[in-house]
């Protein structure tokens, strides 16, 4: 079982995590949020980043099944040997953008294989407004309803006024975000630790 002591952690074990960006944008702060979270990883946890959702095409499901689309079948491949899952989510019109929800509905399907059932997930985006993606980040854990994805509830990690927080290299330089970052990757270690002592629960 996990412990967890302040914001520092964690796992036990080793804890791989798979990282998306929700932004093609190459200026992105949601980017930049991610590589914070992979520089503030606790010791023992390893966060890589899956950089391809641009390739995926526009779900069809007459494109899926055995000829799916490499890209595609390179995320599900991804997600099914990660550990754990890290979104960083733009919000665009107060949701997520559609190239965030095309690469969950490719990793959705077929509904009895997808990795992500099962797969503990946490959720943090950036924003350059006031809400710093709270709106988003709620349709974000809707999609996970259907395909069982358990998330990290707290703390949530709401990156408002981007642009003040991360410097011209887009480093993340706020303090207060970086300790959030820390405590939700803490909190993303205790769900993997209590979803493997816990199979039979499922
Ligand atoms: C199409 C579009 C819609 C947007 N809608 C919202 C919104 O609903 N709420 C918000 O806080 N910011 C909104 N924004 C501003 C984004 O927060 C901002 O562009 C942010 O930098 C996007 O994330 P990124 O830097 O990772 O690309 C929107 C931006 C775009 C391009």
């Amino acid at each position: 079982m996990a412990s967890q002591t302040g914001a520092d952690v964690v796992a036990t074990g080793s804890v791989r995590v798979l990282g998306i960006a929700g932004s093609l944008r190459a200026g992105s702060f949601n980017r930049a949020l991610l590589h914070a979270a992979m520089e503030l990883a606790p010791a023992g946890m390893e966060i890589t980043e899956f950089t391809r959702i641009a390739e995926i095409p526009h779900y069809n499901a007459d494109l899926d099944g055995r000829a799916a689309p490499e890209p595609a079948v390179a995320l599900r491949r991804a997600i099914a040997e990660a550990d754990a899952l890290l979104i960083a989510t733009p919000e665009y019109n107060y949701s997520i953008p559609g190239v965030l929800k095309n690469a969950i509905d490719w990793a959705s399907r077929p509904p009895a294989t997808t990795p992500l059932r099962d797969k503990p997930t946490a959720i943090m985006g950036a924003s350059t407004g006031m809400g710093g993606t709270m709106r988003a980040q709620y349709h974000l854990r809707q999609c996970f309803v259907l395909t069982r994805t358990p998330t990290v509830l707290q703390p949530e990690v709401l990156c408002a006024f981007a642009a003040q927080k991360f410097d011209a290299d887009g480093r993340l330089h706020d303090e207060k975000t970086r300790e959030l970052v820390r405590a939700l990757l803490a909190a993303l270690g205790v769900l993997v630790e209590q979803w493997r002592a816990t199979p039979a629960a499922r």
